[in-house]
């Protein structure tokens, strides 16, 4: 019988997951079909129910679920924990896992893809909502020198901040401070606006690292201006977090560079 996943959201039809799943399938010869779900906003754990109930083997989990997954699962990774939120579900007699592998995803992309060695680097990571939390344990666990979180509402900064002993810091504040990794985790590159960074942010050799994908974003044209030398935009990180989820219920790791490369020229 072949093995059934999806990726659960709302909106849903833009998800370029079970493409890269079915990829990740041919490639590494497993039996399994990979869908698309839409949830009502209101009936997410009706709509985790129902795929349980028809057999499925797990989801992932997306916009805007990944809260609210991390409520239903019965048992939590980790670094879903740390996250307190969840994009990958397995279903397993009667216990739905929780995981998070987005932060696993922007780590195997810098350090894997990008071949960015963050030991030692001075992080900014902008965004104090989920985005932004899922991401900084993975990120301390390759032990950087400092991560400085920076957001407008400064009160979410600070519980960040406290929570995972990192710094937290007004946009304004940064004046005068260089980073060698810039992460911009706000939803601003959706709203096509940029967030308010001052100018001489970036070291040399500087990586700015969008987590958006699909297009040019109001931060990646700043990074260009001033001169950071490596620009990426988030699909690497989505492909990465997707080979992690496919790793937890599988147990097999696809190759991930040849579907970046194949959505990149999509
Ligand atoms: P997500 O789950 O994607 O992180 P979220 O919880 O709504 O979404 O958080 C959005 C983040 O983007 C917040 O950190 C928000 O900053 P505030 O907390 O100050 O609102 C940040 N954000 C959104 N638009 C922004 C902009 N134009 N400039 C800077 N930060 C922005």
């Amino acid at each position: 019988m072949t093995d059934l996943y999806a990726v659960i959201g709302n909106p849903v039809a833009h998800s370029k997951s079970p493409q890269i799943h079915a990829e990740f399938a041919k490639q590494t010869k497993q039996d399994m079909a990979y869908g698309a779900i839409l949830a009502p906003l209101e009936d997410f754990p009706a709509t985790v129910e129902k795929l349980r109930r028809e057999g499925y083997r797990g989801a992932n989990v997306t916009v805007p679920f990944k809260r609210e997954a991390w409520r239903i699962a019965s048992d939590l990774a980790a670094r879903a924990l740390d996250a307190e939120s969840v994009n990958t579900l397995s279903f397993e007699n009667e216990k739905i896992l929780g995981d998070n592998t987005d932060g696993a995803g922007l780590v195997n992309d810098i350090v894997g893809n990008l071949r960015f060695d963050i030991r030692n680097t001075r992080i900014l990571l902008m965004g104090a909502g989920g985005a932004a939390r899922g991401v900084i344990m993975p990120l301390a666990e390759q032990r950087p020198g400092q991560i400085v979180i920076a957001n407008r509402t400064m009160e979410k900064a600070l519980q960040l901040a406290e929570k995972f002993s990192i710094t937290a810091k007004t946009y304004s504040d940064l004046a005068g401070d260089r980073f060698d990794i810039v992460i911009n985790a706000t939803s601003s590159s959706l709203k096509g606006e940029l967030p308010p960074l001052p100018s001489g942010i970036f070291a040399d050799n500087a990586l700015a690292y969008d987590m958006m994908y699909g297009k040019q974003t109001p931060f990646m044209e700043f990074a260009r201006e001033q001169g950071a030398s490596e620009i990426a935009d988030g699909l690497g990180m989505l492909v990465e977090q997707a080979a992690e989820s496919f790793f937890i219920w599988r147990g097999v790791r696809p190759e991930t560079k040849a579907v970046i490369e194949k959505l990149k020229s999509c």
